[in-house]
């Protein structure tokens, strides 16, 4: 077994953690701040686990100073965090423009520099102003230009201290799982609602992307995209057939129009409908080179051929049911996938650079005596690490790794009770601790210590 160290990936590597807006800062309507579809869904009985909200979660707002320090003392030098769509702009568009909300991001911006970290903005984390979402939200055509304005007030606000910009926070899972599911926020469930909704965010992220790299001509401007390694359950034909169509979904579906490929439609005969919605000239405004693409992976699928699922004719087969290491989510541990992940999509041409922008995995932690064991994450961590060296040593362009996340956090439908954190928190008083995983990537980071595990 080789010995992995933070050198072996040369010095100008990324190393970073991961949080978002809605899942850690509270202050749902301190200061002006406009409420998002994730606040008004929190509030709809039976939408979250437990009926939990975020109005306090990790009171970020109110923490950000500690929480950057304790970054400092973890030696991560990059922190990507969301800006607040509606903390910025309470209605949605310029017509109010809250100079609290605009003030908040810039002591986080220079708290983060003056610690010596560098800040990654993401610009939607899929917290929307309920405002646009009355006015159909990502399924109004309106919403590109809508965010073209807020993205660029950010640029022209922060753009003098923020050199790493990501344009959107998985377009699949936010449209999908919004809009088509009902599992998230705003909670739709209908293909005519889903399809346009996807058509605009890959329209608001090409348009984005070239509106921040328009107004910040030297910032590494990307997007990031969830990904997963899809498996057929079987080798017949009809669970490989099945498999390339969840696969479109899972991987495809937003990055290849993005490279001016167009929508997969062959692979998912349903997704035509989408051409309902593409007017003149859509099809190069969908296209935008991207300086960098950030990847987001935390387990693989497998799939079979399913008679009665509506359009996919596929299904997942649950991790619960192969006899392999769970995560608290029921995701399962195979570290093998980032590899694969990061293989597929370097294949694509056009594309320029890879980061890891999430990775990580939520286990039942319990504090014992003032500490946190959490060897499966620190075993889990090590090992996916492992994997993108083994990527990286193969020639693929991957440059950088961010932990998701930094204290655990509100995950969305789920609540509070997946703990996904390197940093342990108590929602009642709000202690973080570190825990055995966050010790562990300190000193991976900061002395080069070794990694066991790589393959
Ligand atoms: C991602 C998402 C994060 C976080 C993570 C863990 O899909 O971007 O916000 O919740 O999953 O489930």
């Amino acid at each position: 077994m080789k010995i992995v160290t933070r050198d072996l990936f040369g010095k100008d590597f990324k190393w970073g953690v991961s949080t978002a807006a809605f899942q850690t800062e509270g202050s749902a309507a301190t200061d002006g701040k406009g409420p998002s579809i994730w606040d008004v869904f929190t509030q709809q009985k039976g939408r979250i686990k437990g009926d939990q909200h975020a109005q306090v979660a990790c009171d970020f707002y109110r923490r950000y100073e500690q929480d950057i320090a304790l970054i400092k003392d973890l030696h991560i030098p990059n922190f990507r965090f969301s800006i607040a769509w509606p903390r910025l702009l309470p209605q949605g568009d310029r017509t109010v423009v809250n100079q609290k909300g605009l003030d908040f991001y810039d002591r986080v911006i220079d708290s983060c520099l003056a610690q010596g970290i560098e800040p990654w903005v993401t610009l939607y984390h899929w917290d929307l102003p309920h405002a646009l979402e009355l006015k159909g939200g990502w399924s109004n055509r309106d919403i590109v230009a809508w965010f073209c304005n807020y993205a660029e007030l950010c640029a022209q606000r922060y753009g003098d201290r923020v050199k790493h910009w990501m344009v959107l926070n998985e377009p699949m899972v936010f449209t999908g799982a919004g809009y088509f599911l009902g599992l998230h926020a705003p909670g739709h469930t209908a293909l005519k609602k889903f399809l346009p909704a996807a058509h605009h965010a890959v329209l608001a992220m090409a348009e984005g992307g070239r509106l921040l790299k328009g107004l910040l001509p030297t910032a590494e401007i990307g997007t990031t995209f969830s990904c997963t390694h899809v498996e057929p359950a079987s080798s017949k034909n009809r669970d490989i057939r099945a498999a390339q169509r969840a696969d479109v979904l899972f991987n495809r579906l937003f990055v290849e129009p993005t490279l001016g490929m167009g929508y997969p439609v062959e692979d998912l005969s349903v997704l035509k409908g989408i051409y309902k919605y593409v007017l003149p000239g859509d099809e190069e405004r969908m296209r935008f080179d991207f300086d960098f693409i950030g990847l987001q992976n935390y387990t693989r699928e497998l799939v079979k051929y399913a008679l009665f699922t509506p359009y996919l004719h596929a299904a997942l087969v649950p991790a619960e049911k192969r006899n392999v290491p769970l995560t608290t989510m029921k995701w399962e541990v195979y570290p093998p996938s980032i590899y694969h992940i990061i293989k597929r999509f370097d294949s694509y041409a056009g594309v320029k650079k890879i980061y890891i922008t999430e990775n990580g995995a939520a286990f039942p932690d319990t504090v014992q005596d003032g500490k946190v064991n959490d060897s499966q994450r620190l075993h889990y961590l090590q090992e996916h690490i492992a994997q993108v060296l083994r990527a990286k040593n193969d020639g693929h362009k991957v440059h950088g790794y961010f932990v998701w996340t930094l204290t655990d956090n509100f995950e969305w439908a789920e609540g509070y009770y997946p703990r996904f954190g390197i940093v342990y928190n108590d929602f009642d008083s709000q202690e973080r601790i570190v825990k055995s995983s966050g010790h562990w990537y300190a000193h991976f980071l900061n002395k080069s210590l070794p990694l066991h595990g790589c393959p």
